[in-house]
């Protein structure tokens, strides 16, 4: 077998780690891998789901799954975490880190936030940036030492474009961008890849943890057709099938209904008409 076609094969019962895999795009994820073949170690603060998850993905597929705690916010979880992980790799070691939890809270502006804003503020960059870091630093040492692996960071069209009320969580996500390209370049002479995925409106329960209200959270997909979870879940399992000589640097995955952060086309229902 060449090179080239070793890392691909490798997929069928490797192991994939997953981040904020009790919801979303993380436990969608999961399912594609899964379906692959891939055992799985998940990790979210939310255990209960993440069991759930993990059984009926073993049930389903006949993978082994172990759901284990992690709050990527606390140091003392992502070590624990990432020594399950490690332990039920075994020999194998992790081919693929989706570094997938993370969050927003609020639409505070700047000029009118106030000091309940700036704890918002703090648990984005400790989540989605520090966190990202953290989990990161435990795992890729040992893929450089194994020279294999693939990380897919989860960015987002806010990470690209920026928008009234989203400074912060633009902010972090523009880090993700930036980490994962200094990444990369700290990587060149490995075999290890690195991608980032920046999804435009995708519906979970993202928009319900950021406006804390159902009636908010469902307005911001009213009347147009969002990603779902599974679409981007489709374009994860792609980049890291694709055979070992190829890295997909970054992809950026909207609604047809979308063209930018901002600009979204909304249909007329019946309830507005
Ligand atoms: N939905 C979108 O429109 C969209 C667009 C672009 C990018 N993204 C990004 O995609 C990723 C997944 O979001 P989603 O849409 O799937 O949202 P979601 O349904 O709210 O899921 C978020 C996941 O992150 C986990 N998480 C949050 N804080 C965590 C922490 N401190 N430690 C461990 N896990 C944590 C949550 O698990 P627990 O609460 O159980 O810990 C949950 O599993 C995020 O990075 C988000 O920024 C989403």
């Amino acid at each position: 077998m060449s090179q080239t076609e070793e890392f691909a094969a490798d997929l069928e019962g490797g192991m994939a780690v997953i981040t904020g895999a009790s919801a979303g795009i993380g436990a969608a994820v999961a399912a594609r891998l899964a379906a692959r073949g891939l055992d799985l170690v998940l990790g979210a603060r939310r255990t209960d789901r993440l069991e759930s998850l993990a059984a009926a993905l073993t049930q389903e597929h006949g993978v082994g799954v172990c759901a284990h705690a992690l709050d990527v916010r606390d140091s003392v979880s992502v070590e624990a975490f990432a020594q399950a992980a490690e332990d039920f790799a075994g020999d194998r070691g992790v081919a693929v880190l989706v570094n997938n939890a993370g969050l927003a809270r609020g639409v505070a502006r700047i000029p009118s936030a106030t000091a309940e804003s700036e704890d918002d503020w703090a648990e984005m960059f400790d989540t989605n940036v520090m966190g990202l870091l953290r989990v990161t630093r435990r795992f890729v040492a040992d893929m450089v030492a194994r020279d294999r692996g693939h990380i897919v960071n989860l960015g987002s069209l806010a990470g690209i474009e920026t928008y009234e009320g989203g400074s912060v969580y633009c902010a972090t996500k523009a880090s993700v961008r930036v980490i994962t390209r200094a990444l990369r370049l700290e990587l060149l002479g490995t075999r290890v890849r690195v991608t980032c995925v920046n999804p435009g409106l995708v519906e979970t329960e993202f928009s319900l943890v950021r406006l804390q209200d159902a009636d908010q959270a469902a307005g911001v997909y009213a009347g147009m057709t969002p990603c779902t979870a599974d679409d981007v879940a489709r374009c994860i399992q792609w980049c890291v099938g694709l055979p070992a000589h190829m890295s997909i640097e970054e992809i950026q995955v909207q609604p047809v209904d979308q063209a930018s952060a901002q600009k979204v086309h909304r249909r007329k229902t019946d309830a507005s008409t």
